[in-house]
């Protein structure tokens, strides 16, 4: 049965391009967030994105209009009772996303299918929340979703082959690749590039250069589109330093254990762009490295 109805949890830096490209395809969304403000900021982000991709003659006026014409944003979580498929994308705190899942095993029909859009929890521990596990997967989509065509979709021992098939046809019905990832945290790409990104981070701690010459060293010398540091002021400071958590405990080697800079960081709510600065200062035209050492 293909899937028409989709839920979203979260309208964040994630929830706000998957429910975008679902609207997108043509398929009815809803968003659930925490309240009128959160979702006021989500809605705003997918009109931001719609009006570059408009800007960029991506899509007509016509299509925009329709697209939003097909996201309806709720606060209670009543509101995503009557979809075909759900994806969280909720801060990445396994209680969160539980607490949440365990009130959809409640709402929703049996048939609907939960999907995580975990960076590095693993889908088992959702799907021994609830009391459909067959019907949980990963569906692993990457920042910024209209642009980044993988998502890895991840397979538990429980889920079933026709979860696995739709989570398929979902992926490429919102114009994505997918890949099948194994249930281990971080997946495939998250595996790979997170200690990337610590490493980075532990090497200014060390001195070795200045957060510009290490962005513009990954650009000019392995043409990289964007520097570590911005990267990390892109996805988030304060999921990545989650995700690290949650991967050295998982895998118990250094090389994923938060660097004790991006701990201080994410104390003083240098969250990067979402909160206006991380390794870079964004209240000015252009960003300005912080005296972060
Ligand atoms: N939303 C929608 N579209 C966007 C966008 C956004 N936030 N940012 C850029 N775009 C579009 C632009 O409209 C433009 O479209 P066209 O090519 O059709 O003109 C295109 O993307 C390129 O954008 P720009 O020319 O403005 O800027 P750029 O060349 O620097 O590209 C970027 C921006 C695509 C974000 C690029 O810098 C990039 O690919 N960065 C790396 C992103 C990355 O590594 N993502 C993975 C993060 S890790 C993750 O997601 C997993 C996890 O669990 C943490
Ligand atoms: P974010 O902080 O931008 O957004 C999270 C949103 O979830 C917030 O708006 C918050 O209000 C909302 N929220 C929290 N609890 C909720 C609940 N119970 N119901 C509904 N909404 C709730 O975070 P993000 O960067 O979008 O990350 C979301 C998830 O996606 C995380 O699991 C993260 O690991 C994963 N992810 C992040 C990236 C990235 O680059 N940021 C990439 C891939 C996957």
């Amino acid at each position: 049965m293909k899937i028409e109805k989709v839920g979203v949890a979260g309208c964040g830096l994630m929830g706000s391009g998957i429910a975008e490209v679902a609207a997108r395809a043509g398929m009815s969304v809803v968003v659930r967030e925490l309240d009128s403000d959160a979702v006021d900021a989500g809605r705003g982000r997918i009109e931001k994105s719609l009006a570059r991709a408009l800007k960029k003659e991506k899509i007509s006026a016509e299509e925009r209009d329709a697209t939003l014409g097909r996201i309806d944003f709720v606060t209670e979580v009543e509101g995503l009772a009557d979809r075909d498929l759900v994806i969280e994308a909720v801060v990445e705190d396994l209680a969160v996303k539980n607490e949440l899942f365990g009130t959809l095993d409640e709402l929703c029909p049996e048939d609907t299918i939960f999907a995580t859009n975990t960076s590095s929890l693993t889908v088992t521990d959702m799907a021994a929340a609830v009391n459909r596990p067959d019907r949980v997967v990963g569906l692993h989509f990457f920042n910024p979703v209209p642009v980044m065509k993988l998502v890895e979709v991840v397979k538990t021992i429980a889920t079933s082959e026709q979860t696995l098939e739709r989570a398929f046809e979902f992926a490429r019905a919102v114009g994505k690749e997918p890949i099948t990832a194994k249930d281990n945290s971080g997946f495939v790409v998250n595996l790979l590039l997170v200690p990337y990104m610590l490493d980075c981070i532990r090497q200014l701690e060390r001195g070795v250069a200045s957060i510009v010459d290490m962005d513009r060293g990954m650009v000019l010398g392995c043409g990289y589109p964007m520097g570590p540091f911005t990267l990390c002021d892109f996805v988030g400071n304060d999921t990545t330093l989650r995700i690290a958590e949650i991967m050295f405990d998982e895998y118990r080697e250094e090389r994923y254990a938060p660097p004790p800079l991006l701990k201080r960081m994410v104390a003083m709510g240098l969250h990067g762009r979402k909160s206006g600065r991380g390794f870079y200062d964004y209240s000015g035209d252009e960003p300005v490295p912080m005296d972060l050492v």
